[in-house]
């Protein structure tokens, strides 16, 4: 069992194909396909496999989240816009018995009051938020760290 891979399932929440195009000066200019590179060479260097997947549903996100337990061993999630309406992913990540990581590119903390609130972050190991793209790294590396329970 320990002997196999690592396995990360990253999810990607609405609006996120975007990325490069949508509000630069709040997400910054990595399209979601150059996050992923990152991301992808950083799993590759830390030897882990990544399952990415990006959707703008709702109950996708569900359904993904409520299999992931038989394909992964961890998940690194940015649930965008679904992080402050979501009772739905905020249950599905409680149901599952794999650890997970929030993200957000920007500080969702010093934006306006809607979003101050993550429905998500009480079912989650922790929270990264505000570093852009490097958001992303962090929650990697931080998610790989509670598989391997470093
Ligand atoms: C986001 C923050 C959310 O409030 C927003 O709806 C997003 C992106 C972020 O990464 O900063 O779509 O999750």
């Amino acid at each position: 069992m320990k002997n196999q891979v690592t396995r990360i399932l990253v999810i990607h929440g609405p609006n996120l194909q975007l990325l490069g195009d949508r509000e630069p000066e709040m997400y910054g200019r990595a399209t979601l396909e150059q996050i992923n590179e990152k991301l992808r060479k950083e799993a590759d260097r830390l030897g882990v496999e990544l399952r990415i997947v990006q959707s703008n549903h709702e109950g996708e996100i569900v359904d993904v989240i409520g299999e992931a337990s038989r394909t992964a061993d961890a998940i690194l999630i940015n649930p965008a816009a679904y992080t402050h309406t979501s009772v739905a992913i905020r249950d599905a990540l409680a149901a599952v018995s794999i650890p997970a990581v929030e993200v957000h590119l920007s500080n969702i903390y010093c934006r306006e009051d809607f979003r101050r609130h993550s429905l998500i972050a009480p079912v989650v190991a922790g929270q990264v938020s505000g570093f852009g793209l490097e958001s992303y790294l962090l929650g990697l590396r931080a998610v790989i760290g509670l598989v391997r329970g470093g």
